[in-house]
């Protein structure tokens, strides 16, 4: 199913949405050290959205999920779930952000290195995050959605990485997930046709070792079967009339914000 094309006044909620959910990574950044724990953050996080932002955190009850943002921390692929575990030196965790403002939704999410990380981690922290960069330029009017997952797929597995099958991004307004479904692998030239004003998520989940993985007990925290390590980035997007909008860009970022083609 195609995605819904947002109106000039849905597209600027989405732009505030997008840019709330990026503070709230900016906010955070700082206390992501060794000894703290994931509850913590998920505190800190919840009070800034809820008081300061005056937004509701989305992942709070969404399906039953029990906490107000993800942590998935080393061979944890997605979905981890808050708790009273501290980090350590070398953890590599991803905090997924999702915040609902005025009816609109801003998703996002980062990898964090805690202290000095191994080589291997911090080559896959950024690998994922070029995967996430190199589907975003391809994004504009008339592109195929699986243009953005072959080239993801392509760049992963020339890394000797692997491309999570089972979750993908997805379409996002009103909605936490809309259509359409954004694989981050396939075949060039396939795939739905990108439109003018549609906005969706890139945000692929790399993986060291092989891309099998399984959900464990709880329900919810997703983890490679082979406990080798995973890394995710995220980003919320606009498709402009000559390229692509980053609506949860933060700062720190060297990719634009607006990307155009022509
Ligand atoms: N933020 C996730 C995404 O990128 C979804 C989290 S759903 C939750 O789509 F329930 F686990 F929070
Ligand atoms: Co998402
Ligand atoms: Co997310």
């Amino acid at each position: 199913m195609a995605g819904i094309i947002k109106t000039a006044e849905e597209i600027e909620k989405m732009r505030i949405a997008g840019q709330l959910a990026a503070d709230v990574l900016t906010m955070i950044a700082p206390f992501i050290q060794k000894g703290v724990t994931t509850n913590e953050l998920n505190q800190r996080c919840h009070d800034f959205i809820v008081n300061e932002q005056q937004c509701i955190p989305a992942p709070l009850n969404y399906h039953g999920f029990p906490k107000s943002i993800c942590t998935s921390i080393n061979h944890v692929i997605c979905h981890g779930i808050p708790n009273d575990k501290p980090l350590k030196e070398g953890d590599i965790i991803n905090i997924d952000i999702t915040v609902i403002k005025d009816g609109y939704h801003g998703d996002t999410s980062q990898m964090f290195i805690v202290g000095k990380a191994s080589i291997l981690a911090e080559r896959l922290t950024r690998i994922a995050q070029e995967c996430l960069y190199i589907g975003i330029n391809l994004v504009k009017p008339g592109a195929r959605l699986g243009d953005i997952g072959a080239a993801i797929q392509r760049h992963a597995e020339q890394s000797n990485y692997s491309v999570v099958r089972e979750y993908c991004g997805h379409g996002i307004g009103a909605g936490f997930h809309e259509a359409p479904q954004v694989l981050h692998y396939g075949k060039a030239g396939t795939g739905e046709t990108l439109q003018v004003g549609q906005c969706f998520t890139i945000e692929p989940m790399i993986n060291a070792g092989k891309k099998t993985c399984k959900v464990l007990q709880d329900e919810w925290t997703v983890v490679t079967k082979d406990k080798k390590l995973s890394a995710q980035w995220e980003h919320t997007l606009l498709v402009t009339e000559n390229g692509v909008e980053i609506l949860t860009l933060r700062p720190e970022e060297t990719i634009p914000r607006i990307i155009n083609h022509d």
